[in-house]
């Protein structure tokens, strides 16, 4: 049994990361998509509200886990048997970042490697900010993301 943890802040996820998540379990037999804590982001949607939105729009994924991690990802893959982490990458600007983070864990916990997959080109420009920013605009952003996340910007501007 492989298992693996997609880790990132998923505010709020997206179908770029949904696509990472469905291609991952094509490798692995099970996901753990973990809601972790980037101390240098300022986060739009609370942690309950992000859980709700990633809970949401996997539902129907067979072999994925939601959970939060307030620590360490590699931390976390070894209380719960996890031996890999996964990340996308969309651009080459994604990559220095993701060397760093790769080095890091590796320095914490060099028995848990990570893969990356390789975003589809026409996901490559979503993230979770431009997401913010566009509905912020007024634009129509459904087509980017779950339709749970459409709802809870419903509830967010009452
Ligand atoms: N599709 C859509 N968006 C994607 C994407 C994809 N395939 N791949 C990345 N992104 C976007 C995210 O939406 C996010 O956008 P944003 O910056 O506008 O919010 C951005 O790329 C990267 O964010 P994310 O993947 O959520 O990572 P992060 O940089 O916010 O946080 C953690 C990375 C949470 C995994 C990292 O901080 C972490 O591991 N924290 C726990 C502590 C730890 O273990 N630290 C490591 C050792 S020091």
């Amino acid at each position: 049994m492989k298992k693996a943890v997609y880790p990132g802040s998923f505010d709020p996820i997206t179908i770029g990361h949904m696509e990472i998540l469905q291609r991952s379990l094509e490798v692995f037999d099970e996901v753990t998509i973990l809601l972790a804590v980037n101390p240098n982001k300022r986060s739009t949607f609370s942690v309950e509200e992000r859980l709700e939105m990633m809970k949401e729009a996997t539902k129907d994924l067979k072999g994925v886990t939601v959970d939060f991690c307030p620590g360490l990802t590699v931390d976390y893959c070894h209380k719960h048997g996890a031996t890999h982490l996964i990340r996308g990458l969309r651009a080459v600007t994604d990559f220095e970042y993701e060397f760093q983070l790769s080095a890091a864990n590796h320095f914490a916990a060099p028995d848990i490697d990570m893969v990356f997959f390789m975003a589809k080109q026409e996901n490559t420009f979503i993230s979770s900010s431009t997401i913010n920013e566009l509905h912020r605009a007024g634009v129509d952003i459904s087509p980017l993301v779950p339709p749970i996340v459409v709802e809870m910007y419903k509830k967010l501007s009452k």
